[in-house]
């Protein structure tokens, strides 16, 4: 008896399975579509949606005001792994920028004492921060009063408020310098770019009353007249002071400005790096000792009674 309801539910499972099989070709030999098909649907669709963008886009017509040069790419020598910021550089820059842009430009992020270390020793910073007469107060009797900057004090701006400085430099504002490399595209190999390269504007090309022309500038007039010159200053190294290098030392300290961590980041990775690779081989190890217990152990199924 026993055998034969054996021999059933074995009949029975036989069945269930060949059933579950046949549904399984049911919905294989079922599909409508085949793949290649359904690829090339989708591949003819993203065509047709990518063409009617680019008729759209050749449909608008051409503006001049877009045209853009790009900058060449400029090797700058604090750009690798292990490399530091020039810090005579960035001294000489800080020369051109007190000397020249902080006509115009502020940086407001940067106090003297950032300098401290860096390009001045703290001396030299404070003789620095006292040549500038900043306004302080107010005092006992409530009055407003100027005193020789601390190595505390932000640098001096140019203009009282933004309207002035509009006003100054044919409606257009000079921006903060303080960040300025990281928010353009081409960072520094920009800003030298159009530093070094004011020229006279094309043929046709009509330039409004106290603009310049600059072809890296996007349309081309910019209210910043060119500032650099071959010896605009003279250096208290002794370097040459031709127009390429103020603009090269400029955007140094310009750089260095916008990312002063720069070089503590780059000497935490390398010893952060050390680090993990005098780890890899312990982990490894450690590793190797925790699992040999798991790889070395074989696991029998026995039958049970
Ligand atoms: C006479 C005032 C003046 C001086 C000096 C000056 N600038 Fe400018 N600068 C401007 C004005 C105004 C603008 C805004 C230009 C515009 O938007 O058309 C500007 C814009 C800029 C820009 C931004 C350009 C952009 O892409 O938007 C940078 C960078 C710059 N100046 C750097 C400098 C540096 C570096 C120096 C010193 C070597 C300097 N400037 C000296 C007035 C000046």
């Amino acid at each position: 008896m026993s055998a034969l309801l054996a021999k059933a539910s074995r009949q029975g499972f036989l069945q269930a399975k060949t059933s579950i099989s046949s549904q399984g070709a049911c919905i294989s030999t079922g599909r409508r579509f085949s793949r290649k098909k359904i690829a090339l649907a989708v591949a003819g669709g993203v065509l047709g949606v990518g063409s009617v963008g680019v008729g759209m886009a050749l449909l608008r017509p051409a503006n001049a005001q877009e045209l853009i040069l790009h900058p060449p790419h400029y090797r700058w020598d604090f750009k690798g792994y292990f490399a530091a910021y020039d810090k005579a550089s960035v001294r000489r820059g800080y020369q051109v920028y007190k000397q020249v842009c902080a006509a115009c430009h502020t940086m407001e992020a940067l106090c003297y004492r950032h300098l401290v270390d860096v390009c001045y020793s703290e001396r030299e910073a404070k003789r620095e921060a006292e040549e500038a007469m900043v306004w302080d107060g107010p005092n006992d009797a409530g009055q407003m009063f100027q005193r020789p900057g601390k190595l505390s004090d932000p640098f001096p701006k140019p203009y009282d408020n933004v309207e002035a400085a509009k006003a100054a430099n044919n409606g257009a504002y000079p921006p903060d310098l303080g960040h300025v490399v990281l928010a353009r595209e081409e960072a520094e190999s920009y800003i030298f770019a159009l530093l070094t390269g004011y020229c006279d504007p094309p043929a046709g090309y009509e330039l409004a009353d106290g603009m310049a022309y600059n072809p890296y500038f996007a349309g081309g007039a910019i209210s910043m007249a060119q500032a650099l010159y071959n010896e605009i200053i003279e250096y208290e190294d002794g370097t040459p002071a031709t127009q390429s290098q103020l603009a090269k030392d400029v955007v140094t300290f310009l750089s260095w400005a916008s990312d002063p961590d720069l070089e503590q980041r780059k000497k935490f990775g390398i010893k952060a790096g050390v680090v993990l690779f005098l780890m890899t081989p312990v982990a490894f190890y450690y590793k190797r000792f925790k699992f040999h217990t798991l790889y070395t152990q074989q696991i029998f199924w026995k039958k049970g009674k």
